[in-house]
């Protein structure tokens, strides 16, 4: 591992396939961090506790993302890739950050507010706490960089206030990180309908899964919510014509992007071919990676040794950090 490298630090959560949001928001910003940075890339299984209680599946997700992640671009000698769960220094750090975390301000994050909607019967304190238990995961390798989705913005801020709560109490430990992105600003990707963003466990038809084959993901999209198109010359697209056109700012040329912005401000838009066109360049995109993930899927032996590599090198970074949080702390017993 190269010297004086900032690091970096980002997770996802084994509660389904990986699709376009966790790759644009995430994993793309992740494969050229790696070469960059020192970079630490998690699942992140037990927070996936906080809503998924069974855990007879987590093992074989968890396994399956990290195939995954490699086949999207991960390169597992250049960074470091480890389950959570084999992090044991994570849930001491967990405990302390609880003294400062606040249950008003834990109560009023937007994820917990969703989550505790939707789970009614179920609003355990691991909800609650969700958000401590990420600043943990990223205090713990004292980084500098979260590279995330729009939707974990709030997240980063609490962990940047819990770091400075600790600093200011028991003295200097932690740099404060920062949410990161190579673009302006952080991606979020839209649902399919337009009607919030991608995710992983509602709305299959709706969420392009880079586990997709050919024809699932023509489906999708040649399904994706339009309308008769605009009838005033360079109108404001709706948001889930939005979505559309991001996609293919993402993976389409600039000429097909420019050719279809055009047709839209002149109303002149044929929404038939322009997701056409879009299925076309996705697929030709997400083949190489679902490709690949599964050759890895196939070599549980490989996954092994990358997920116990990953433990020992994050092991030692979590270590070394909560050295000098029981010193600030005056922890000294031993
Ligand atoms: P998770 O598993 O929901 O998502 C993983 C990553 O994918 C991004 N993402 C999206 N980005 C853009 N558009 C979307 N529609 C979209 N959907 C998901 C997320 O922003 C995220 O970067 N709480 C985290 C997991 C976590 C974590 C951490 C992340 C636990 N500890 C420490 C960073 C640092 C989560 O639920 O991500």
């Amino acid at each position: 591992m190269e010297k004086n490298k900032e690091i970096v630090l980002s997770g996802i959560r084994p509660t389904g396939f990986l699709h376009l949001g966790n790759y644009f928001g995430a994993l793309k910003n992740w494969a050229r961090m790696q070469y960059e940075y020192e970079c630490y890339f998690f699942i992140a299984d037990w927070h996936s506790l906080t809503t998924h209680a069974d855990t007879s599946e987590l093992s074989l997700i968890t396994r399956r993302l990290v195939a995954e992640l490699i086949g999207g671009g991960l390169d597992p000698e250049k960074c470091t890739i480890y389950a959570q769960s084999d992090i044991p220094e994570i849930p001491e750090l967990y405990l302390y950050l609880n003294m400062l975390a606040y249950k008003g301000e834990l109560e009023k994050t937007v994820t917990f507010k969703e989550k505790a909607r939707r789970q009614p019967d179920n609003i355990n304190a691991g909800l609650l706490t969700y958000p401590v238990l990420q600043a943990a995961d990223i205090l713990i390798h004292r980084c500098h960089y979260v590279p995330v989705g729009k939707d974990q913005e709030q997240h980063i801020e609490m962990t940047r206030n819990f770091a400075e709560r600790f600093n200011h109490r028991y003295g200097d430990v932690f740099p404060v990180p920062k949410a990161f992105s190579y673009g302006k600003d952080l991606v979020k990707i839209l649902s399919l309908d337009g009607s919030g963003k991608m995710s992983k466990s509602e709305q299959q038809m709706n969420t392009v899964y880079l586990n997709d084959d050919d024809e699932l993901i023509r489906k999708k999209i040649m399904k994706a919510r339009t309308d008769q198109g605009p009838t005033e010359p360079n109108s404001t697209k709706p948001e889930y014509i939005q979505g559309l056109f991001t996609l293919l700012g993402l993976v389409s040329s600039q000429e097909v992007l420019t050719k279809f912005e055009n047709d839209f401000n002149l109303c002149q838009i044929r929404y038939g071919d322009m997701k056409k066109q879009l299925a076309d360049d996705l697929i030709r995109f997400i083949a190489p990676i679902r490709n690949k993930a599964a050759v890895l899927q196939n070599d549980p032996a490989e996954i092994d040794r990358i997920l116990t590599m990953g433990a020992e090198k994050a092991r030692k970074s979590a270590e070394s950090t909560l050295v000098e949080v029981r010193k600030a702390l005056g922890f000294r017993h031993l």
